[in-house]
């Protein structure tokens, strides 16, 4: 028994020794860097927000109207003849044997897509009562409904001729006269479309006519 123990208290030095050891080696050191532990890092400066600016509405195309594509270059022309209406036919709308009513006034209107006047001409009538009256540059679509034919209009306004200066309505040369395309048209130097309109004839008639009746 007095021998073992000392044996006993050896092995347990030895034990705890071989123990202390093997952990010693692998124990860390205590000079190791310590993990790095990302601290809780000062958060960026936040972009300070935009002040809002409102989007401006961006204009909508407006949808084609129907028949509305007509955005050509056009020099509207309107060409008549003013007459002095024959006694013989007074109280018609007859102008057999009306005859040339040169230095007829006339006017011609145009108007435009809202029904506004847009262009307006005086003319006055040549020597063989003919008018003509050019109008500027316009778009083909700035004219009411799109077609000047519904859009201008002639009418008279006096005559020369104080035997034949009172204003009858044929052919609407009182409340104006609607245009014809007669297919007159060309195109010009410039490269704009050039069609002439007619209108009339237009006519003035007499006061008064003498007696037809003969003794
Ligand atoms: C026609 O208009 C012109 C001006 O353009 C004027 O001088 C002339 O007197 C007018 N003629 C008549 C018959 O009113």
């Amino acid at each position: 028994m007095a021998a073992f123990l000392p044996i006993a208290v050896l092995l347990s030095l030895l034990v705890t020794g071989a123990m202390a050891g093997g952990y010693g080696s692998q124990t860390p050191s205590p000079s190791t860097p310590a993990p790095y532990t990302p601290t809780a890092a000062t958060p960026p400066p936040t972009p300070t927000p935009a002040p809002y600016t409102p989007q401006p509405a961006t204009p909508k195309p407006a949808p084609a109207a129907q028949g509305y594509d007509d955005k050509k270059l056009v020099v509207v022309r309107v060409e008549g003849l003013v007459v002095c209406q024959s006694c013989a036919k007074m109280g018609s709308q007859s102008l057999d044997g009306a005859a040339p009513l040169p230095g007829a006034n006339v006017t011609v209107t145009c108007r435009d897509r809202k029904n506004r006047v847009m262009a307006y001409r005086r003319r006055v009538a040549d020597s063989n009562g003919y008018f003509h009256a050019e109008f500027g540059v316009q778009r083909a679509d700035g004219y009411l409904d799109k077609d000047p034919r519904g859009a201008c209009f002639v009418r008279l306004l006096s005559s020369p001729d104080p035997k034949c200066n009172i204003v009858t309505n044929i052919h609407g040369g009182l409340e104006g006269a609607p245009l014809r395309d007669e297919g007159k048209q060309w195109t010009d130097g410039r490269g704009f479309k050039n069609v002439v309109f007619a209108a009339g004839p237009l006519a003035f008639r007499p006061r008064e006519c003498a007696p037809t009746h003969h003794y």
